[in-house]
């Protein structure tokens, strides 16, 4: 039998895993089944442990279920703490371990991928909810000159930062961004899904090297198309991200780190 893998999530249907996955699986001669489940409100936990007794050895976890498949772990990455979520979980000796590679995804998209190291250079990061939180640490360690967190929510930001303590971090209001240079500016809140922009005053995107919008899928969504009024010229969506988590899961369970570049061409979608 092959070693089996799964996504689950609610809904579940539109999830691009399975493909990356099975790409992945054809690219590097890995024989692996990997599938997609529905999860279910009131029995999550229960699938989980149902998938591993089936003898599935890893999963992938999304929406909504990051936190309680965190929460069902019994062993815990450092990352996946401060996310206070797992998006990857191993069925290893036993034990249910958690990962988060969310945010080491994102990093390396706009390392690697788009070319822009974050070492000394101002990074600015809207959002203080999920997302930032799994992309906090791995940002940090990638040495930026420094990381400023911008929310509406300023306890929520505090609350982060507090967590955190680094001292290159700092936390902002909207308001005060005014005047600010930025080099990369990330766009981790969930303003684009509801067509929504974060209340960036006017001109903070003047001297942005590279936008990057979190939403994979949505266009030139109202952030994008703000950045590229202010002059940005590198504009870029999740589906490097996506790709990229993807891709350090897929080596924590098979001890081999895919190539990314070719799938994450394939599932480009221009941005207009
Ligand atoms: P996720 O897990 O995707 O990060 P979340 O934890 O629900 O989602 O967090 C959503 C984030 O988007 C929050 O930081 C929220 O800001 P507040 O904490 O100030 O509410 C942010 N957000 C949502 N809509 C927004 C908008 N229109 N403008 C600015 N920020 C917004």
């Amino acid at each position: 039998m092959r070693d089996r893998y799964a996504v689950i999530g609610r809904p579940i249907n539109h999830t691009k895993s399975p493909l990356i996955h099975g790409l992945f699986a054809q690219a590097s001669g890995q024989h692996l089944e990997y599938g997609a489940i529905e999860g279910s409100l009131e029995h999550f936990e229960t699938q989980v442990l149902q998938f591993r007794s089936d003898g599935g050895q890893g999963m992938n976890i999304t929406a909504p279920f990051k936190l309680r498949a965190f929460e069902l772990a019994e062993r815990r990455s450092e990352r996946a703490q401060l996310a206070r979520a797992a998006n990857a979980l191993k069925f290893e000796d036993g034990r249910i371990v958690a990962e988060n590679f969310d945010g080491i995804g994102l990093l390396r998209d706009i390392e690697e991928n788009l070319g822009e190291p974050l070492r000394s250079r101002r990074v600015l990061v809207l959002g203080a909810g999920g997302a930032v939180r799994g992309a906090l640490l791995p940002f940090l360690q990638a040495g930026p000159a420094e990381l400023v967190i911008a929310n509406r929510d300023m306890a929520k930001a505090m609350a982060l930062r507090n967590e955190v303590e680094h001292p290159r971090l700092r936390i902002s209001r909207y308001e005060e961004l005014q005047g600010q240079a930025f080099d990369i500016v990330v766009n981790a809140t969930s303003a684009s899904l509801v067509g929504e922009l974060p209340p960036l005053p006017a001109g903070a995107l003047g001297a942005t090297r590279l936008a990057y919008e979190l939403a994979y899928g949505k266009g030139l969504t109202p952030f994008l198309r703000v950045a590229r009024e202010q002059g940005v010229t590198r504009l870029a969506d999740g589906v490097g991200m996506l790709v990229e988590q993807a891709a350090e899961a897929f080596a924590w369970w098979r001890g081999v780190r895919p190539d990314t570049r070719a799938v994450i061409e394939q599932l480009t979608i221009p941005l207009e």
